[in-house]
């Protein structure tokens, strides 16, 4: 017998209600185009019906094509053709969205002849973000309705837009009552008076060429390597200059063009990949503790963006300091960033005002004593951070959560101090908390599977994207880190200037250069590191520090200094001829030969140490799956996500290439470059990172 069809018709009155039921997220599978197709057709057929009405099941409206459905061959029917059915109805149709209409989704709804939405839903075209453009009518439909401007900027960022707001931009006619699907049926029947407005034979509204020039300008000089934001400048462009039909077979074409690509491959694969890594293997079925308060110890730059996230996400807050003074500076932090928020509409006074009566600042360490679970944001310093837990083991309540926000220490050693390590993990935020998504979740040798867990729910709680991982110097990122920016650091010892690292780098698509973001960051921070592990370096290693060093030693530390690799003047980066000089006098000083610099090299290089050293880490059991590096590289640290991180990128080039370049690394750098056994391995037997560890098929 057949499977039943996802897609159903029941009757109200002289209505058809045209049902989808494709769970999760009623994707555009191939049966529910299939039966699109036909409930529309068999509505339009019947005499007794005079309008259509079409509505989801469960959580969502339809969330768009099925993405896994991508890379293959095309299945019958079209999206198109389902939607030239539905726009070419004598009937009315009218589309009822709840949740999220998103991509193709979206595109049905724009298809029919009239668009009503429940006040909390969101409708977007979000295919630049899997690396290609809408597919279906969207970059000609939504012009139509919204004009290219607003069409324009919605699919380049690809971001969602709410409701009320796509109202007001023509891309829905109304906004539904408490009764989604009753007024949606009432709109359907009032629109039988009129004949049906059919979006693709509406013109253009007018709008102002220069501000489309410029939304395009803006679009291009944001894209840094990816195509697909190209491309739907191009598409929106031919929608204002050709015949919606002319348009379609145009648009039908970059999409062709772009999903096949190895940009599109790589997106795919970002995406599923940031869902996997939510799923830990080895924490499978490990019931998370229960997390209702939170102490923060530390109202730093840290402490306070931690707080926020986690008052943001419905916790009662705790954060202790060290004094009086601290106390009102933490507060007023946390209370500034919540101004910030206000100001750029993010917040209103009473959300504010709700979450502040969450808030407890305190200096006494005994308001930890009833916290579920406890995250020290303190000086990046182990005799401090072991005294912290070694009170925190005597203060927190049996069973709390010790969490260190840490960015390099041992986190076992940290563990150790508390005399429960069992309850210790890691959780290492990036900064600013309150944005920034990824949290890696560290998992101590002696941390138990339960506490581990909590850290992962917390941070879903958040909103965050928890990678967990296991204990090493830096962790998965900043040990990357680490690596691949010995490599920039080199590059100016043998002849290359900040600024041309930085643009190297950024046109490989990475979201900031890295000598920007040291300034950005702080030099400070990464001196008093060197210092830390001055006594521990390996002698016979090349130190890439001394330029860092002279420009700490200058009090050059970055952005708050206004000058570091660079010099800011009214907050704008500027290139500045003494750090020019300074290189070269620290090339001449080590004796180093300075070459004319290769950007394609210096690129090929960091993708190498960062290849290099995140197959150390699989081989390490650091983490368990290559995508765990990806997606901390992505989410973490501006890796472009359109190459879909550097182990994927890696199995994309071919291993044994990405080995010459970690042996052309080896031959330039010397001690401590040496190719990583795993590397080797499944570089010489024809293996790559996204099978390793995996059982055979
Ligand atoms: N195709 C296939 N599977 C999808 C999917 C899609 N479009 N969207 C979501 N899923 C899957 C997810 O992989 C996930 O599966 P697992 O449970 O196995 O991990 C499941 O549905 C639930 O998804 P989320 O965990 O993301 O759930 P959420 O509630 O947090 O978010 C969502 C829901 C906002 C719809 C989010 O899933 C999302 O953004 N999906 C992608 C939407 C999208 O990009 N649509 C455009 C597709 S391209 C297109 O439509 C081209 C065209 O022109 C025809």
């Amino acid at each position: 017998m057949s499977e039943p069809s996802p897609v159903t018709t029941r009757r109200e009155g002289d209505v058809a209600l045209i049902l989808v039921d494709n769970p999760p997220v009623n994707a555009l599978s191939q049966a529910v185009r299939t039966g699109l197709l036909a409930q529309v057709s068999a509505a339009v057929a019947d005499p007794s019906v005079h309008a259509l009405v079409i509505a989801c099941e469960g959580r969502t409206f339809i969330a768009g094509a099925d993405i896994r459905e991508f890379g293959k061959p095309p299945l019958a029917p079209g999206l198109n053709e389902v939607l030239a059915a539905m726009e070419g109805s004598t009937k009315p149709v009218v589309a009822a969205i709840h949740g999220t209409a998103l991509g193709g989704g979206f595109e049905v709804a724009l298809a029919c002849h009239a668009r009503i939405a429940d006040p909390k839903a969101s409708v977007g075209l979000p295919e630049v973000k899997l690396g290609i453009v809408p597919g279906a009518g969207g970059t000609q439909r939504a012009p139509r309705l919204a004009g290219p401007v607003a069409a324009l900027e919605m699919m380049a960022s690809g971001k969602p837009v709410k409701a009320i707001e796509a109202k007001a931009k023509g891309l829905l006619d109304a906004i539904s009552g408490p009764d989604l699907r009753a007024d949606a049926i009432a709109l359907a029947r009032e629109l039988t008076e009129k004949p049906p407005r059919r979006t693709s034979q509406l013109i253009i509204p007018p709008y102002d060429q220069d501000e489309f020039e410029k939304a395009a300008s803006s679009v291009l000089a944001r894209a840094r390597g990816q195509l697909s934001p190209v491309k739907v400048v191009e598409a929106v462009r031919l929608a204002t200059r050709l015949s919606f039909e002319e348009g379609l077979k145009a648009e039908r074409a970059i999409f062709a063009e772009l999903v096949g690509s190895d940009q599109a491959r790589a997106l795919r694969y970002a995406f599923f990949a940031e869902r996997e890594v939510q799923r830990v293997p080895h924490l499978h079925g490990v019931e998370p503790r229960r997390v209702d308060t939170v102490g923060v110890i530390g109202a730093g730059t840290m402490g306070a963006g931690i707080a926020v996230a986690l008052l943001d996400a419905g916790l009662r807050v705790t954060v202790v300091e060290t004094s009086t003074q601290a106390v009102g500076a933490g507060w007023d932090r946390i209370a500034g960033l919540y101004a910030r928020a206000m100001k750029s509409g993010r917040l209103d006074e009473s959300g504010k005002d709700e979450r502040l009566s969450r808030l407890t600042v305190t200096e006494d360490f005994g308001d930890l004593a009833g916290m579920d679970l406890v995250i020290e944001a303190a000086f990046e310093d182990m005799a401090v951070k072991k005294d912290i837990f070694a009170r925190l083991g005597t203060t927190a309540r049996h069973g709390a959560v010790l969490a260190t926000n840490t960015s390099y220490l041992d986190v076992n050693e940290i563990a150790e101090a508390s005399g429960r390590p069992a309850d210790v993990i890691g959780l290492h935020f990036f900064s600013p908390a309150n944005i920034m998504r990824l949290v890696e979740v560290v998992e101590g040798a002696a941390s138990a599977k339960e506490a581990v867990a909590t850290g992962v729910a917390l941070a879903k709680r958040l909103g965050k994207l928890p990678v967990t991982c296991g204990v090493c110097d830096g962790f998965v990122g900043n040990r990357i880190l680490a690596a691949w920016r010995q490599v920039t650091d080199f590059a100016l010892e043998d002849g290359a200037l900040p600024q041309e690292v930085d643009a190297a780098l950024e046109s490989y698509g990475m979201a900031m250069g890295p000598f920007a973001v040291a300034d950005l960051a702080g030099l400070d921070i990464g001196w008093a590191r060197r210092k830390r592990l001055a006594a521990t370096r390996d002698p016979r290693g090349r130190y890439g520090g001394t330029v860092a060093d002279r420009l700490c030693a200058q009090g050059r530390f970055g952005q708050k200094t206004g000058m570091g690799y660079y010099r800011y003047e009214n907050g704008k980066r500027q290139v500045d001829p003494e750090v020019s000089d300074l290189v070269e006098n620290v090339s001449t000083e080590l004796r180093r030969k300075r070459e004319p610099f290769d950007a394609d090299r210096l690129v090929r290089r960091v993708r190498a140490a960062m290849v290099n050293e995140g197959a150390k880490i699989l081989r390490e059991g650091i983490v368990a799956r290559a995508l765990d590096i990806d997606m901390v590289l992505l989410h973490g640290y501006g890796f472009p996500a359109w190459r879909g991180g550097p182990m994927f990128e890696a199995d994309a080039i071919g291993l044994p290439a990405v080995l010459a370049d970690v042996r052309d690394l080896h031959q330039a750098y010397g001690a401590g470059w040496e190719p990583a056994p795993l590397l080797v391995e499944l570089a010489e037997n024809g293996g790559s990172f996204a099978a390793h560890g995996r059982p055979a098929a």
